[in-house]
Order: C-alpha cells, then structure tokens, then sequence
C-alpha cells in the first residue's frame, strides 16, 4: 500500500454549519437579503462581509475555497464553474496587449487554445519552452509577464524545476501560474516552492467521481483580489453551490483515493515497460530522481504503441477500460492521440508539439490492479495479431 500522508482537514468543515450538520449545506440562493439600507451600504462600501449575491460569493463555494487555500498553503481560493474558467481567472487579469507569456510544451490543449487564439488576438503573445530544460526556462523569462506551468505536462508528463523558475519569476516580477490538477495538494503544493497562483481542474482529482465541473485558483491575497474584481464578478463564470458540494463530498476521500491512484498507476507503468509491445512509457515516476516538492503521483500517464499494435484494434480490445477524454475519476479511461491529433481547428497543440499518433494516454482508476493489467495485456494481444 502506498503512504500517503492522512489529512484530517480533508473531512472537518472550517466552520460551523447551520444546524450542527456534518455535510456543508449547499445554499442554492442566487441573492441575500438585508434587514435594512445600513446593511446594504455597508456591504458596498467594503465595511461587511456579508454576502450579497452569488456571482460574488456563497458560503458553499466559500467553505471550498477555504478548504482548497488550507490545502495548498494559499491565503486565498476562488471557485470558477470549470478548470478552464479557473486557467481564464488566473490569466487574463495578469496581461494585457504587448505583454509575452512564456508557457511550457506540451500544455493542456484548451489552454493552449487559449493562448494561441483569444489571447493572441488580444495582442498578447505566448512562447513555448520545454519546461524540464530549467535554464531556456529562466532565459525565456526576461521580458515576460506571467509564465504558465504544468508539473508534469499533458501527455508528455515532463517535470519542471518549480522552485528555480518560481524564484527566477520572482526575482524579475513575472507572475507565475502552475495547473496542479494533475498532483493535487496531497503530492506537489507549489505556492511552497515559490509560485504565485495554483490553478485546479476540480472536474480532475479534487471532485474525483467524474460528476461535476469546477475549477479553483490559490494563491496571496491581493492577487486573488484582483481575479475577484476582474474575472470571478466581470467574467461571471462562477462555480456552482451544488458544484462546491460535490467537490467537497468528493475531497473527503482525496487522500485514500489519490493513493489508490498512485498505487494502480505506477503498477501499470512498469509493467507496461517490460512489455514488448510498448516502447516508451510517459511515468514521471519511472525516473531515478523526483524533483523538489513532487511527494507522489496520480494515476495519469501515457505509454506508446511499438508499430507492431494496431492503435484501433487496441483501442476497442480493451474491455473494462473504456475510451473517454477526462480523468481523475474511480474509472479507467484511455484517450489515444491519434484521435487526439485529428482534433479540428487550426490551435492543435498535439500537431504542434508533435503528440505521437501511437501514443494512449491512460488514466488509471481505482479498479483493482489486476482487472486493468490483464485488460491490457488481451487488447495489446489482440492488436498485435490483428496488424501481424
Ligand atoms: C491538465 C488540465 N487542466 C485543465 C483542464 C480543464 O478542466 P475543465 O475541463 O474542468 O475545464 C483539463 C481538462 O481536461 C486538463 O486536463
């Protein structure tokens, strides 16, 4: 069984619930009332907290976010409807026209959209380093606003050195933003390291039963003010009550699940790696060295077809793990990059970045080890007869 540190903040709520209930109420209200004009001014002057209108704030995505900020070790959260709305939170307010992000290969595909359609139409340019080369990372900061991280990157699962690009960043006043949906808090908590804001696919790990979508950005308190005032009230793409919910019923089991995850994952990657029909396998953990502040691993990686596999034969041999395009859910799921690489559009970071046709991402569940090994093992058999 893989140690995973137990949190026991995970399931205590920070604070009291009405009515002394042990699951955080969801307060399905757009709006909040005042008992008078003293009340609503002073709501609008900043001299209360109180709430007002749940665009703003709601105490059930408020109980999230205090919750994923204790996680990270941030002074402050805020919960956007999607892990794409967190990335536009943590973003946009940080740049405008002339300003260059320096972002690493092999990025999230939507964020790489992102950069390379509406921000570049926006006058802001985005350059793309491979992130585990640490010093074309710190040259490639000089000049820059914000850099933007993911460790490890999709598909690729390369790591970068956080604390020398974070202090570097630093060092130079360029923002720096890291997606940390692949590790969660329980194994990488980067603002520890010297990173200015984590950004969270909560749809991933943190609500872990493939049910809702959520983003979250942690970082200082000033700056989670100005994504308040620019993007959680001006964009409008706030998390939902009942999305905080689930996240939070799905976050009192993180740390178990997250082991699990671990567990299953780093199985199938070696065993994976010993056999002949795989010639690489995309496992952070299969490294000799973990870089500064990576305590473990989730259940995403990658692995690619020797060209004795027909990629389709394999794909639809498999008979528990199904094909689907998210992770971080009890289920097994593979997304094969030739099909990733078809994806229509002219920001096609998988074309870009050169994602191998014969590469299949894997994110491995929670099922038992066995089931998803021997499911493995009869498609590639399958497949290597198949294209024999
Ligand atoms: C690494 C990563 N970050 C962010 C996202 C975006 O999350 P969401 O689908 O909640 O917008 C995804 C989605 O697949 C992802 O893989």
């Amino acid at each position: 069984m893989t140690d995973t540190p137990y949190r026991p903040d995970l399931i205590s709520p920070s604070a009291r619930a009405p009515h002394d209930a042990s699951a955080t109420p969801i307060f399905q209200s757009s709006s909040f009332l005042f008992d008078n004009y003293a009340q609503i001014e002073d709501v609008f002057a900043g001299r209360s907290d109180r709430y007002i209108y749940s665009r703003g704030d709601n105490p059930t995505v408020g109980e999230l976010e205090n919750l994923i900020a204790r996680l990270e070790g941030a002074k402050a959260a805020r919960g956007f409807s999607s892990g794409m709305a967190a990335i536009c939170g943590a973003v946009l307010p940080f740049v405008q026209s002339g300003d260059r992000i320096v972002a690493v290969k092999h990025l999230y595909s939507d964020a790489y959209r992102l950069f390379e359609t509406v921000l570049a139409r926006f006058g802001v340019e985005t350059i793309y380093v491979d992130g585990s080369d640490t010093q074309a990372m710190i040259d490639a900061l000089s000049g820059a606003r914000l850099v933007y991280l993911e460790s490890p990157t999709s598909w690729t699962f390369r790591l970068q050195d956080l604390r020398a690009i974070a202090t570097q960043a630093r060092h130079l006043g360029v923002t720096s933003v890291i997606d940390n949906s692949w590790a969660t808090p329980i194994f990488q908590q980067p603002h520890d390291l010297g990173i200015d804001l984590v950004v969270h696919a909560a749809s991933k790990y943190l609500s872990g039963h493939s049910d809702t979508l959520g983003g979250l950005v942690t970082g200082p308190r000033q700056m989670i003010e100005k994504i308040d005032h620019e993007a959680t009230h001006l964009f409008g793409g706030r998390m939902s009550p009942m999305d905080a919910f689930l996240v939070l019923r799905g976050m009192k089991t993180l740390d178990m699940r997250m082991a699990r995850h671990m567990e299953n994952g780093l199985a199938l990657a070696q065993f994976l790696a010993r056999h002949p029909a795989v010639t690489a396998v995309h496992h952070p953990g299969l490294a000799a060295t973990r870089p500064e502040g990576l305590t473990g691993f989730s259940g995403l990686f990658a692995f690619d077809l020797a060209t004795s596999v027909d990629v389709q034969r394999f794909c639809d041999a498999l008979r528990h793990i199904r094909i689907g395009v998210s992770w971080g859910g009890p289920e097994s799921l593979i997304v094969p990059g030739q099909a990733a690489c078809a994806l229509a559009g002219s920001a096609n970071s998988f074309a870009r970045f050169g994602v191998s046709a014969r590469t299949i991402r894997l994110a491995a569940g929670l099922e038992p080890y066995d089931t998803l090994a021997s499911d493995l093992e009869d498609a590639l058999h399958v497949a290597q007869a198949a294209a024999a």
